[in-house]
C-alpha cells in the first residue's frame, strides 16, 4: 500500500502545502487551497508495484526505427489540421481549452464526424452532457448519421476498460477532463488531484493503445486552463479556442505542440450549421471597413506561415481627466505605451492631454512587434484628422530610438496585400532589398518622423484636433 497523506493543494496551480493557508504563495490566488487525501504528491505515474525489487530489462532502439503506418491522421478540416501540424499524431494527447460556449464541443463533434466518415473508429465521451444532448447537437450540425460512438461517462477506469475491449479507436474525445474522476485518488471530482490522476490514466491509455486523445479543459476568467497547470505539462499539445461573444470568428491557436508548429492559427466562423472554415480570413477581418474616417490603418500581419490583414483602429481625443486614459483591445498595452512615448519623444506629438483608445477589429489578438507602425499610423491619423490612404497597408517595428526596424517574411505580407487589392505599403526602409521585387508600391520610411510627416502632409493638418 502506498503511504496516504493529507495534503493541501492549490486548486489553481497545483502547489502543495503542509497546512492550510488563505493565499497560495505560488500563484497568488486567494482561497484556492483545499485539503486532499492522496498519495505522495510528487509521485508521477502509478504507485510502483509492491514487492518488485529489480527492474525489467527492456531493449533500446535507434533513432532510425521503422515507421509502418502514417503517424498522423488528418481530420480533413483544414483549419484544424493546420494547427495540429497536419493531423492527430497517433498516441498523442491534446488539451483543448476555451471559454464555455465558445464551440469546443461543436468543433470536436465535427472533427469526430469527419474522421468517422473517413472510416476511422472514433469515440466521443461526454462527462457534461447526456448522450441525448450530444445527439441533438450532432443533428443540428447535420452529422447525426456519422459513425461516431457516444457515451456519457465520468469514470476513467470504466472508460479505459470500455475502450480497451474493442479495436483501439483512432480518436477519443473526453469532454471535459474536469468532469472525470478515478478510483485511485480519494479526493472529490474536479479537484486538482482528481484531474491530474484522471489525465494520467488517459495519457497512459493513449500511449499504450496508439489512439489520439483530446481532453477538453475549462478556462478560468483570466484565460488559464482551470485546475492544474500540471496537465498542460503532461500532454503533447495545448490548443486554445478563442473568440469573443460579439463576433462570429473563432481562432484556434496552438500554445504548445510537441509535434508541430506553435504559431499557426486556424480561423473558423460560428454559423447556424456549426463551425465553418474561413479560408480567406483577411477578407473577413476587413469586411465592413470604413475607409473614409481617420484613425484606421491596415496591418499586414503574419500568423505562423499565414499572412493576415487586420485593421487597427485608434481614437485620440482630448481628455477630461487628470491622467489620460489608454485602453487597448487586441494588442499589448505596454507596446502601445512604447509607441506613444516614441511618437512624443521623436516626432514631437503631444498626447499627454489626450485619451488614447486602440482596437484591433474583429476580435483578433495581435502579438507581433511588427504592428507598431500600423498602430502609430492609426494614432497619428486620428490625432491629425487625416484619413490614411484606403489602399495602403502598414508594417514595421518601432525602436525606442524612433528608427523603424524590418519585419520578417515581408514578401508574404506584401503578396497577401496585393491579393486583397491593396496598391501600396508603408514599410521600413531597412530589410526591403531581401524581399525581392515587391508586388505593390512601397513607400519606405526610415524612422518615425518620416511616417508622421507622410501622414501630416495628407491634408487635414495636425493642428485640426489640437486647436
Ligand atoms: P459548444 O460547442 O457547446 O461550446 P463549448 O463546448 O465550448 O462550451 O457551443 C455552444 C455555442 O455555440 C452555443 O452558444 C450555440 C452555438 N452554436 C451555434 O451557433 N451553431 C451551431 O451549429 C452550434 C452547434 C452551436
Ligand atoms: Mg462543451
Amino acid at each position: 500500500m502506498a503511504k496516504r497523506s493529507i495534503a493541501f493543494v492549490c486548486q489553481n496551480c497545483g502547489a502543495v502545502y503542509g497546512r492550510w493557508q488563505g493565499r497560495c504563495e505560488s500563484c497568488g490566488d486567494w482561497n484556492s487551497i483545499a485539503e486532499e487525501a492522496s498519495g505522495p504528491p510528487t509521485a508521477s505515474g502509478p504507485a510502483p508495484k509492491a514487492g518488485r525489487g529489480r527492474g525489467r530489462v527492456f531493449p533500446l532502439e535507434g533513432l532510425t526505427g521503422e515507421q509502418k503506418e502514417a503517424p498522423r491522421v488528418a481530420s480533413g478540416i483544414a483549419e484544424l489540421d493546420r494547427v495540429t501540424g497536419g493531423g492527430f499524431v497517433k498516441g498523442s494527447v491534446i488539451l483543448l481549452g476555451g471559454d464555455p460556449g465558445i464551440g469546443k464541443s461543436t468543433l470536436l463533434m465535427q472533427a469526430c464526424a469527419a474522421l468517422g466518415s473517413g472510416g476511422h473508429r472514433v469515440v466521443y465521451i461526454s462527462g457534461e452532457e447526456a448522450t441525448g444532448q450530444v445527439r441533438l447537437r450532432a443533428e443540428r450540425l447535420a452529422l447525426a448519421h456519422a459513425p461516431v460512438e457516444l457515451a456519457a461517462e465520468t469514470s476513467v477506469e470504466d472508460i479505459v476498460a470500455t475502450l480497451s475491449s474493442g479495436a483501439p479507436p483512432r480518436l477519443v474525445v473526453i469532454d471535459s477532463i474536469q468532469t472525470m474522476w478515478t478510483d485511485t485518488v480519494e479526493s472529490a471530482p474536479g479537484t486538482v488531484s482528481q484531474v491530474r490522476g484522471a489525465a494520467q490514466i488517459l495519457i497512459r491509455y493513449a500511449k499504450t493503445s496508439g489512439a489520439a486523445v483530446i481532453l477538453v479543459g475549462h478556462v478560468t476568467k483570466d484565460g488559464q486552463i482551470a485546475g492544474p497547470r500540471v496537465v498542460e505539462h503532461m500532454v503533447d499539445a495545448v490548443v486554445s479556442f478563442e473568440g469573443d461573444g460579439a463576433h462570429q470568428f473563432r481562432i484556434l491557436r496552438a500554445v504548445k505542440n510537441r509535434f508541430g508548429p506553435t504559431d499557426e492559427i486556424g480561423v473558423f466562423e460560428m454559423t447556424g450549421l456549426g463551425l465553418a472554415e474561413v479560408a480567406n480570413p483577411s477578407a473577413l477581418f476587413l469586411a465592413g471597413r470604413d475607409t473614409s474616417s481617420p484613425g484606421t490603418a491596415v496591418f499586414a500581419a503574419m500568423e505562423g506561415t499565414r499572412p493576415l490583414l487586420v485593421e487597427f483602429q485608434a481614437l485620440v481625443a482630448p481628455t477630461a481627466l487628470g491622467t489620460p486614459r489608454r485602453a487597448v483591445v487586441g494588442w499589448d498595452p505596454s507596446r502601445l505605451s512604447m509607441v506613444i512615448a516614441v511618437l512624443e519623444a521623436h516626432a514631437g506629438l503631444k498626447l499627454g492631454q489626450h485619451d488614447v483608445y486602440l482596437n484591433v477589429a474583429g476580435g483578433l489578438r495581435i502579438n507581433e512587434p511588427a504592428a507598431d507602425v500600423a498602430a502609430a499610423a492609426a494614432l497619428v491619423s486620428s490625432l491629425s484628422g487625416a484619413p490614411l490612404p484606403p489602399d495602403r497597408v502598414y508594417m514595421g517595428e518601432v525602436a525606442l530610438t524612433g528608427a523603424l526596424r524590418p519585419v520578417s517574411q515581408a514578401a508574404a505580407r506584401l503578396k497577401e496585400a496585393a491579393k486583397l487589392g491593396f496598391s501600396s505599403a508603408m514599410a521600413p526602409r531597412a530589410g526591403l532589398e531581401s524581399a525581392g521585387r515587391p508586388p505593390i508600391a512601397i513607400e519606405a520610411a526610415g524612422d518615425i518622423t518620416d511616417l508622421v510627416a507622410g501622414i501630416a502632409a495628407r491634408g487635414g493638418g495636425r493642428s485640426r484636433r489640437e486647436g
